[in-house]
């Protein structure tokens, strides 16, 4: 995807982090206008699916506009951790699997990133074996993988599990996997991925039935595809694949992304600023856009991959979460701070993750209105926040104290940065260079 005519300061460009930065707080003096445009980065949970897909490369592929993230260097411990040798340049990074082993992933790394629990799949059909450490539960509910693990040992997997440790072995020919029909209980972003990844090399067809549709599943399979992976279907709740021998090396340049997209919509609709948005695949947030229509907020797209978003007064809305084309998820908390301070009541029903709405407790503490019974927040819209200290329950939590913090009177200090840094890219740089006054300070 082209950046096209934008020119993007250069405060909003950075190089892929290393190591987790020393924690840190954010200041946030609300109430500043925002314009200009934002640049946004490519998709983080695109990335770490397709960063663990490389691992079924047999030599080595290049991977573009990977975003500048802690989830991202993790996965890369990880992917070194069992053997692969990384060359990251920008928002390049090479990934050259020759010498992977089928050593397992080190719990204190798979423990801080859920993620990398996509290894299991790329593993098990390319060596014939995996054994990686279940990633358990995390903030925002138990999140467990037996859809995964179903899937694989439909595939001809034998996994047993234990001491914590999910041990996979291709039971077929020559420690092949073997395709099959494959119905998901529930369409699982994660166990779409892990099955699809695992199908690629096995013997046969393989039909998933329920799939999840989401564009990540969808920039995965075309990043398979890329490989020589035969996929067919992705985005539809069925997907077809045929089992290839061997794949192949590619380069391959990730999808925007539309949770950090989604974000800054909400940003510019609570400070009714007009900023324009680039690159985007705007059919990614069909349901969001909808949305900030229904709740006063306009937005276009000029051009194919660029949204403009046009300020209007806000009103209540009910929302509820769904696996997509549905209402996502991960902008559930963004979408709360926006119904804090619009006229009325709404209602906000989180039905994806069962622990999701720990951000209302910081979000009252700085003046919102909002109770919880159970999955729903009934929210009533006040007409203004007041800046407080608050802590960061998870990564979209910490999002939206950032979109209160901006709204807000007087200062905001969201703690808890951990969170954000795993899933937004420079996010403070690039909120000020489009006029926000809000600083990284230690603590
Ligand atoms: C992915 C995204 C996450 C997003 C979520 C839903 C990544 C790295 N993360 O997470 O940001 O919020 O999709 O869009 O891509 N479940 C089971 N058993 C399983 C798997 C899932 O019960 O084996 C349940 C989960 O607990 C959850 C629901 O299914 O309640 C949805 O989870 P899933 O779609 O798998 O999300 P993830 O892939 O973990």
């Amino acid at each position: 995807m082209e950046d096209r005519a934008i020119n993007f300061p250069t405060e909003q460009t950075t190089t892929i982090l290393t190591t987790a930065p020393e924690e840190t707080a954010l200041e946030i003096w609300g109430g500043m206008p925002l314009s200009g445009e934002v640049k946004i980065s490519g998709a983080k949970n695109s990335a770490l699916a397709i960063m663990a897909g490389a691992l079924l490369c047999p030599t080595d592929c290049r991977l573009r506009n990977i975003p500048a993230l802690v989830d991202i260097a993790r996965m890369s411990q990880i992917l070194t951790a069992i053997g692969a040798k990384l060359t990251t340049k920008g928002d390049i990074i090479d990934i050259d699997t020759r010498e992977i082993g089928n050593r397992e992933a080190p719990y204190d790394l798979v423990s801080k990133l859920r993620a990398s629990f996509f290894a299991i799949g790329p593993l098990l059909t390319r060596l014939g074996a995996a054994k990686v450490p279940l990633p358990g539960g995390c903030a925002i509910g138990a999140r467990p993988v037996d859809l995964h693990v179903r899937g694989l040992a439909a595939l001809g997997a034998e996994v047993q599990i234990e001491n914590g440790v999910v041990n996979a072995r291709a039971k077929g020919r020559n420690g092949r996997l073997k395709g099959a029909k494959i119905y998901l209980d529930y369409p699982s972003v994660g166990a779409t991925e892990t099955i699809m990844m695992a199908a690629t090399l096995a013997e046969g067809e393989t039909r998933i039935e329920n799939a999840a549709c989401e564009p990540e599943v969808v920039d995965l399979a075309n990043f398979c595809r890329s490989l020589g992976a035969k996929i067919k279907g992705a985005g539809s709740k069925t997907i077809f694949i045929s089992g290839v021998d061997r794949l192949h090396s590619t380069d391959y340049g990730i999808i925007p992304d539309r949770i950090e997209a989604g974000t800054f919509l909400v940003a510019a609709a609570i400070t009714r600023s007009p900023l324009t948005l680039a690159p985007v695949i705007p059919e990614h947030l069909t349901s969001a856009i909808a949305k900030l229509k229904a709740i006063g907020t306009k937005i276009i797209a000029p051009e194919p991959n660029i949204l403009q978003v046009i300020p209007g007064q806000l009103r209540a809305s009910d929302i509820e979460t769904l696996p997509f084309p549905g209402f996502p998820t991960d902008l559930q908390a963004q979408f709360m701070a926006l119904l804090a301070v619009s006229e009325g009541n709404s209602l906000i029903s989180e039905t994806v993750f069962e622990n999701r709405l720990q951000h209302v407790a910081e979000l009252n503490r700085m003046g919102a209105d909002i109770k919880v019974k159970g999955n729903h927040a009934f929210i009533k819209g006040v007409p203004m926040l007041a800046g407080a200290p608050v802590m960061a329950t998870d990564l979209r939590a910490s999002a939206a104290l950032v979109i209160a913090g901006l709204a807000a009177r007087d200062k905001t200090v969201v703690s808890g940065l951990h969170h954000l840094d795993r899933g937004y890219e420079n996010i403070e740089a690039k909120l000020r260079s489009i006029g926000a006054k809000i600083e990284r300070v230690r603590v």
